[in-house]
């Protein structure tokens, strides 16, 4: 049985009355939770700037969906987002996703950045705190918090980097090391959320994702580059790899990643105040240049690549080590990585006039 089975929240979630609060809902990942929870039956309060390409089209996607509520503002409106809690001090599952998301937007814009990853989200935890909510609060955080780790060796091993001694993946004992302002933005609001617990009382939790994917994501080149990549091939648009392309990730696909949220929601009386690794882990590891060569063969044509030079920050390698996640959580991924990306261009393929 695992801990989604047998609690009291789940109950209530499965239950009709249940309203999520999502603050970044019409985003990639947001919508993707949205729908699972409108699915489920409950009410779903999207909180957005409708800032990110693609937003728009999300919300108009759960708007057929169900019982969805979408309140169009900016998380760097304290005042804002203050009333918007007090008024929903009754959700019962609050998700704070709402970012700027790419770190080449962060270096362009570090104070944006900042205002955004660190104040949005003291102005969310602020709200939170004021609404006197009991509710799980799942913050969105990144592998990039971990830095370039130059303490882990790594090696080349044909088109890809591995791990010489971190074959399970990096943990949640890695030191925090910011490179980048993103990694410091949301490194920030990492801590933030997790102090919120331990000051507050907050029932918070923390999740550093490492690579997601699938349907509704508008990858760009500058963020979203499994999508982007799966954009690209079928649009036939030309693809720059930066570095040498044997980049590895741990792709994990949105659907595994909306489990975890169920399952850190379920277990929040053990977990809150806690930060979780989340990715595909080591079975799903791949190169940008296998993942290149998957997506070449599905759609049969000869990709147009060009190389750049590697970007400031970027990882040889980041896989995450899961254990923790299962352990306390009873959760794993259930989507292998060439599965997922199937679904992932079959949307793609769907949805051509939208991503032009
Ligand atoms: N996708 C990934 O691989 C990944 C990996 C690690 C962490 N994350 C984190 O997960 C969260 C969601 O990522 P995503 O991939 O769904 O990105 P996304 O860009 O699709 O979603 C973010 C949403 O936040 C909204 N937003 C941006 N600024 C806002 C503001 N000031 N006020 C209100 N709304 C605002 C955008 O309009 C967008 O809908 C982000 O916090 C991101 O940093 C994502």
């Amino acid at each position: 049985m695992t801990g989604i089975e047998n609690l009291a929240w789940h109950r209530k979630l499965a239950g009709a009355d249940a309203k999520i609060l999502i603050l970044g809902g019409a985003g990639f990942i947001g919508s993707n939770a949205a729908s699972r929870f409108l699915e489920r039956g409950a009410e779903v309060v999207v909180v957005d700037n409708l800032s990110r390409k693609g937003s728009r089209e999300n919300v108009r996607w759960l708007d057929d969906r169900g019982n969805v509520l979408l309140i169009e503002a900016d998380i760097r409106d304290a005042a804002l987002i203050e009333g918007l809690f007090r008024e929903h001090r009754d959700a019962d599952l609050i998700l704070h996703l709402a970012g700027q998301v790419s770190v080449t937007g962060s270096i362009s814009d570090p104070r944006t950045d900042f205002e955004i990853n660190v104040g949005g989200t003291i102005n969310v935890l602020e709200a939170a705190r004021k609404a006197e909510t009991g509710a799980p609060f799942i913050y969105a955080s990144t592998n990039k918090v971990y830095g370039d780790m130059s303490d882990v060796s790594v090696e080349l091993n044909g088109t890809s980097y591995r791990y010489r001694d971190r074959s399970l993946g990096i943990s949640e004992q890695q030191p925090l090391d910011f490179h980048s302002p993103y990694a410091c933005s949301k490194g920030a609001a990492d801590q933030y959320v997790l102090d919120y617990h331990r000051i507050y009382g907050l029932n918070t939790v923390v999740f550093r994702q490492s690579c997601i994917y699938g349907p509704r994501q508008f990858g760009v080149e500058d963020q979203g580059w499994v999508a982007w990549f799966a954009i690209a091939a079928e649009l036939g648009k030309p693809i720059t790899i930066y570095g040498d392309g044997k980049q590895v990730r741990d792709l994990l696909f949105v659907e595994d990643l909306v489990d975890a949220y169920e399952a850190a929601a379920a277990n929040i009386e053990w977990v809150a105040g806690s930060a979780f690794n989340i990715g595909g882990g080591p079975k799903n590891g791949v190169s940008l240049l296998e993942l290149l060569d998957y997506l070449g063969e599905r759609s049969r044509t000869k990709l147009p690549l060009t190389h750049a030079a590697w970007r400031p920050g970027d990882q040889r390698i980041y896989l995450s080590d899961i254990r923790r996640a299962h352990d306390l959580l009873g959760w794993s991924p259930r989507t292998g990585w060439r599965d997922g990306v199937a679904r992932l261009t079959e949307w793609v393929r769907a949805n051509r006039d939208l991503l032009g």
